[in-house]
Order: C-alpha cells, then sequence, then structure tokens
C-alpha cells in the first residue's frame, strides 16, 4: 500500500519522463493507421533455439549475419528479450533481437540533471534482419510486427517508455517511417526511430487490416 505522498511523487516522476520522452521525438504524433495495419500482421516468427543454425544466413550486412551467429548460442530469457527467429525449410529466413535499453538525461556538465527522472527504461530493436533470398516479400514486415508486439510485453514487464530502433544506414531509413515509427530529434539519433508503449499499446487494441 502506497501513501499519498508516495503517489503524489511518482505521478511528478511519471510526468517528467513523459515530458524528456517528447523531447526525444521529432515528429509530432500522426494518424497511425500505418502501425495499426503492420500490428495487424501474423505473427511469423518464434524464440531463437540452440538448434537453429545461422551459418549460411546472409542479408548484405555482414555485421548483422555475424551478430545471427552470436544470437544463435544465446537463446532469449525468460523475460522475453533475446532473438528471434522466421524459418523457412529448417532455415533461418529472418531475425530481429530485442534488448533492454535506457536514456540518461545529462547535463552538459556532465552531472544527471535530476536523479528522479533518469534513466528513462527503453526496449531497444538493435537488429532485424532478412536473408537475401526472403527480402521483398514481405518477411522484413511481419518481423518488425512481431518485434513491436514483443517488446510492447516486454516494456510493459520492465516499465518502459518506449521501443527505440537505430536504422543502420539512410537507405534504410523509409522502412521504420512507412510504418508509423516517429524518427528520434535529430541531436539524439539522425537516424534513430521510437514508438511509445502508449501508441503500440494503442496500434494494437485498434487493428487495422490492409
Ligand atoms: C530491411 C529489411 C529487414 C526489410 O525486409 P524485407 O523482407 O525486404 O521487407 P518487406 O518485403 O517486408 O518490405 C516491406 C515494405 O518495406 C519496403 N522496404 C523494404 N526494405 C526497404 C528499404 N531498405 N528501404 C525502404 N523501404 C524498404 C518494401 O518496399 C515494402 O513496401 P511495400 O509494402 O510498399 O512493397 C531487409 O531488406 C534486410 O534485411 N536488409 C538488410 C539488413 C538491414 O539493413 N536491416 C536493418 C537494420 S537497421
Amino acid at each position: 500500500m502506497i501513501d499519498d505522498q508516495t503517489r503524489q511523487r511518482n505521478l511528478l516522476v511519471d510526468r517528467k519522463r513523459l515530458a524528456l520522452l517528447s523531447m526525444l521525438i521529432a515528429a509530432p504524433r500522426r494518424d497511425d493507421g500505418a502501425l495499426r495495419t503492420l500490428m495487424a500482421l501474423r505473427s511469423v516468427s518464434s524464440r531463437m533455439s540452440a538448434e537453429d543454425d545461422g551459418t549460411d544466413f546472409s542479408c548484405g550486412v555482414d555485421e548483422l549475419d555475424a551478430a545471427l551467429r552470436r544470437d544463435v548460442l544465446r537463446p532469449p530469457s525468460d523475460d522475453g528479450f533475446g532473438s528471434y527467429v522466421a524459418r523457412s525449410d529448417g532455415r533461418i529466413a529472418g531475425f530481429f533481437h530485442l534488448r533492454r535499453s535506457h536514456i540518461l538525461c545529462v547535463h552538459p556538465d556532465g552531472q544527471t540533471r535530476d536523479a528522479a527522472v533518469a534513466p528513462i527504461p527503453l526496449v531497444m530493436l538493435p537488429r532485424i534482419a532478412v536473408d537475401r533470398r526472403h527480402q521483398g516479400t514481405g518477411l522484413g514486415a511481419a518481423l518488425l510486427a512481431d518485434a513491436l508486439r514483443l517488446g510492447l510485453e516486454a516494456g510493459q514487464t520492465i516499465g518502459a517508455e518506449a521501443l527505440y530502433i537505430h536504422a543502420l544506414s539512410d537507405e534504410v531509413r523509409p522502412f521504420y517511417s512507412r510504418f508509423g515509427l516517429r524518427p528520434t530529434a535529430p541531436v539524439i539519433d539522425p537516424r534513430g526511430f521510437i514508438a511509445t508503449v502508449a501508441d503500440l499499446a494503442m496500434a494494437r487494441s485498434r487493428p487495422k487490416t490492409a
């Protein structure tokens, strides 16, 4: 049972965190139709297991291929963080990885502005990739939908405010913006995208079929 003073303090902390989060996002919230359509796609992935073999996976980005081979050795933990794969003919056709992250609010002098508002917990999607043989077939979109749904659940478990994605190249940025993910403020990350937990929960509760 929490007392009134603690409740007031928690409310203040929540408001400060939300205000800070809105400062991280460059674009205002817009029609979430694209996000709702994405979130309505059927699930294509399941947890990576030690039996999965990533040796012949090739998405065109060496660092992602190498990360997959490392991830195979570390299946997801019980809290939902880790790697997930889509399989075709017993081989990995695509994968993504979710991990915990956070943003610290730091003064220019290096001091944390206010211990009560930092850090802001986030779910991060550091990698998503589709094998070249399956690119352009809709698998990337379906994997992104799975990542957002799982990220929402994991985020709610750890009290995260948002899911954060860093696009590896400028060329891939339209892949995220077309689905309604909002760019982060350039000063934070010029190739970053954010979906707040609130936006994701809203999109999931009002699915829109294409
Ligand atoms: C980016 C990637 C995951 C997309 O997967 P995919 O299966 O090829 O994408 P889909 O077929 O699901 O495409 C969904 C939509 O996004 C668009 N799209 C796909 N890749 C795109 C890209 N690189 N840039 C812009 N739009 C893209 C498609 O045209 C499609 O639009 P449409 O529905 O109007 O036809 C895949 O190309 C890949 O693995 N690339 C190499 C690794 C990489 O860059 N990963 C991202 C790390 S941040």
